[in-house]
């Protein structure tokens, strides 16, 4: 169904897509991924306009993988961003449907980016797909006591 949200989501994701998306499969490109294979990237837009980039990273201990999703906000936390400063990240997957987060990434988002934050998955086959934190995991876990 047609709204004006729907249209500035559509809108402003695209123009992310155009300017992110590039960026995002360079990083994939440096994905440490000898286990499964998967390469994923991703991109983070903080205040200012700051960019960040992320990738996968596996280990021989398999549980110790990193994604790429929580690695590009680690290291936007790293530069300086801070909660809420993050107003989209979008996160690329090579030769896959557009992916979606895992849970651990989704809690990471939820805690980490703005409220109304673009979470953008695009691949190379796919149309992409566009969530909020808050529709991506709702009801979140949270130590703010009510
Ligand atoms: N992976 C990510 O980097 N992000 C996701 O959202 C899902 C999965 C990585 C972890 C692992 O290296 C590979 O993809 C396969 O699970």
């Amino acid at each position: 169904m047609w709204s004006w949200g729907h249209y500035w989501v559509m809108n402003n994701s695209q123009k992310l897509i155009e300017r992110l998306l590039p960026l995002a499969r360079d990083a994939s490109a440096r994905a440490y991924s000898p286990y499964s294979g998967v390469r994923v990237g991703a991109v983070t837009v903080g205040a200012d306009d700051t960019l960040h980039l992320g990738c996968n990273v596996e280990n021989a201990s398999y549980g110790l993988t990193q994604c790429a999703e929580r690695n590009a906000l680690a290291t936007a936390i790293a530069a300086g961003q801070t909660k809420g400063s993050i107003s989209a990240l979008l996160v690329y997957a090579t030769g896959f449907e557009s992916l979606t987060p895992c849970g651990a990434c989704r809690q990471v988002m939820s805690e980490l980016l703005a409220k109304d934050a673009l979470v953008i998955s695009c691949s190379d086959s796919q149309q992409p797909k566009v969530w909020t934190p808050e529709t991506l995991l709702p009801d979140p876990f949270t130590l703010d006591r009510k």
